[in-house]
């Protein structure tokens, strides 16, 4: 029998199919799979290698975990908001992949990191396969960085790229970090399937990845991303380097968000926030005062959600719209949140409190593009959303954050501390919030002020922030509904289930 001489890899996730077929087995993607030429497999190790004859293997050697000699230095870049995503600067030797979709700003923020590294006396080498020399050049200029001492090239072929690399010219004495852009446009002659296919894609970053770690230098290597949202192609790519960052926003803001996906080196869910100007990049210190700069006071409908974003708390405004709907299956539209979990908090307002949001639609929207994936925001969009049916703002200057069990009780959510500081610092004056973890020896429930920490933010007088727990859902929409004039979602259902929900602490209904 013929062995076949070609298989079928998903672009998506990497499976391979003997044959064609119109979906992916693995992934489900549609129109995926792409012909691809076998390569020969090695064979097992009691196979004859060369020559027909197996080699014996070498010894490796053994060492104790604690080692003799400190690691090496980490490379900070002096923008702070990429450092910190990056777990304190890149390490020597070690694979970062920054993804993104195009024309997001990968470019633009790995030109300005190179720029600054080099600057500051580190050997940088940019190789764009991308765009031209003069393009990049251009835009270097643009942004103020020509002068800064970045080695700049064009090139694609990964066979010309470990070449230079490994004996690198006079520019580039005692490497320390490659910027290659991006890796769909690399390719290995020795392999017949077109650049960005699967199993170029990996190859390439497999033949870098062993530079960059023999060589002891960093290497950036930057990833378009697919309309679904995966890294194009190499899924595959994830687990071969050792930090995967997401470059995101939506093209109709100006700020974008570095987000750490997975680090060996440091913490995950770490984000940097960057402002995209005239002039590149600039880092955004205080994201909160961003997200809530475009407030327009307090209106029905709108919530601050406290979130966390990693280490970092950040301060964002949750906006809902409730409108009536002409169609039989009323739409929902999310954006910035999991549409799954807004069918939950609309389902327990239902069922738990009475108040029927099934014939309406609803739309959601996290303002200023930023995507929260914590669930402690369902008790900031649970009050954006009843005060969007009732009509009653949530009180001025109020933060809410707290997680919603099914049964309507509010959970306890982390961090509370540092979400109650972040809200002070801005000025806010009042939180709603999940009830505490009970710590031994300390009165539950009970709301309190907390002293003002110092800071250029802080308010005047250092009044505080008035705390009020929410043990329930119904807590929550009593707070916001006018009293003496029934919202026509409660009434209705108050009528088919005798008694719109109780208002006041709903401790006896669950
Ligand atoms: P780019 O870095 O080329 O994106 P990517 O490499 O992710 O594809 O960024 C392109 C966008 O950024 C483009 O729409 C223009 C915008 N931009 C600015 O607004 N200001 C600038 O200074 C630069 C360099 C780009
Ligand atoms: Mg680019």
């Amino acid at each position: 029998m013929v062995k076949p001489r070609s298989h079928y890899v998903c672009q998506d996730c990497g499976a391979v199919a003997p044959k064609w077929a119109g979906r992916c087995e693995g992934c489900g993607a549609w129109n995926s799979l792409v012909e691809e030429t076998i390569q020969s497999a090695p064979g097992g190790l009691s196979g004859g290698g060369l020559g027909g004859r197996a080699r014996a293997g070498g010894k490796i050697a053994f060492v104790d975990l604690d080692s003799e000699s400190p690691p090496r230095p980490r490379l900070t870049c002096g923008l702070a908001e990429f450092d910190r995503v990056t777990g304190g600067g890149l390490v020597p030797g070690s694979a970062v992949l920054v993804a993104g979709d195009p024309g997001i700003g990968k470019s633009t923020l790995l030109l300005q990191v190179a720029a600054r590294m080099a600057a500051a006396g580190a050997a940088c080498a940019y190789i764009s396969g991308e765009e031209s020399i003069d393009q990049v050049r251009l835009r270097a200029r643009r942004m103020g960085l020509a002068k800064a001492p970045v080695q700049l090239a064009s090139a694609t072929s990964v066979r010309d790229m470990v070449a230079s690399l490994d004996h690198p010219p006079d520019g580039l004495g005692g490497l320390a970090v490659v910027i290659v852009d991006s890796v769909q446009t690399l390719y290995i002659d020795s392999l017949e399937s077109a650049p960005g296919t699967v199993s170029q894609v990996r190859a390439a970053a497999q033949e870098l990845i062993r530079l960059a770690k023999k060589r002891g230098f960093s290497l950036l290597l930057v990833g378009h991303v697919t309309k679904e949202g995966l890294i194009a192609g190499p899924k595959v790519l994830e687990h071969m380097v050792d930090t995967v960052l997401t470059f995101e926003g939506d093209r109709g803001h100006h700020f974008r968000i570095l987000r750490a996906v997975k680090n060996r080196f440091g913490p995950t869910d770490e984000i940097g926030v960057f402002e995209m100007t005239d002039e590149g990049l600039q880092e955004v210190a205080n994201p909160s005062a961003l997200f809530l700069a475009e407030r327009r006071g307090n209106i029905a409908g709108a919530a601050v959600f406290a979130g966390l974003e990693g280490t970092r708390p950040l301060l964002v405004e949750i906006q809902a719209l409730v409108s009536s709907s002409p169609l039989a299956t009323p739409r929902r539209a999310v954006v910035g949140w999991d549409s799954g979990r807004l069918a939950m908090v609309l389902a327990v307002l239902e069922a738990r409190c009475g108040l029927a949001l099934a014939g309406q639609e609803v739309y959601l929207n996290v303002a200023g593009g930023l995507r929260i994936g914590e669930p402690a925001a369902d008790l900031a969009v649970a009050a954006a959303l009843v005060s969007a049916a009732t009509g009653q703002e949530v009180p001025e200057q109020t933060v809410v954050f707290g997680e919603i069990g099914l049964s309507g009780e509010i959970r306890p959510v982390s961090q509370v501390e540092l979400r109650l500081k972040e809200a002070e610092k801005l000025g806010f004056t009042r939180a709603w919030i999940a009830p505490r973890r009970k710590a031994p020896g300390k009165a539950p429930g009970k709301a309190e002020a907390k002293a003002a920490p110092a800071g250029p933010n802080a308010p005047a007088g250092g009044q505080g922030l008035a705390v009020e727990e929410i043990p329930h859902l119904q807590d929550l929409v009593a707070r916001l509904t006018v009293p003496g004039l029934e919202t026509p979602s409660l009434e209705r259902h108050g009528r088919e289930r005798g008694g719109p929900a109780r208002p006041g602490r709903g401790q006896q209904a669950y």
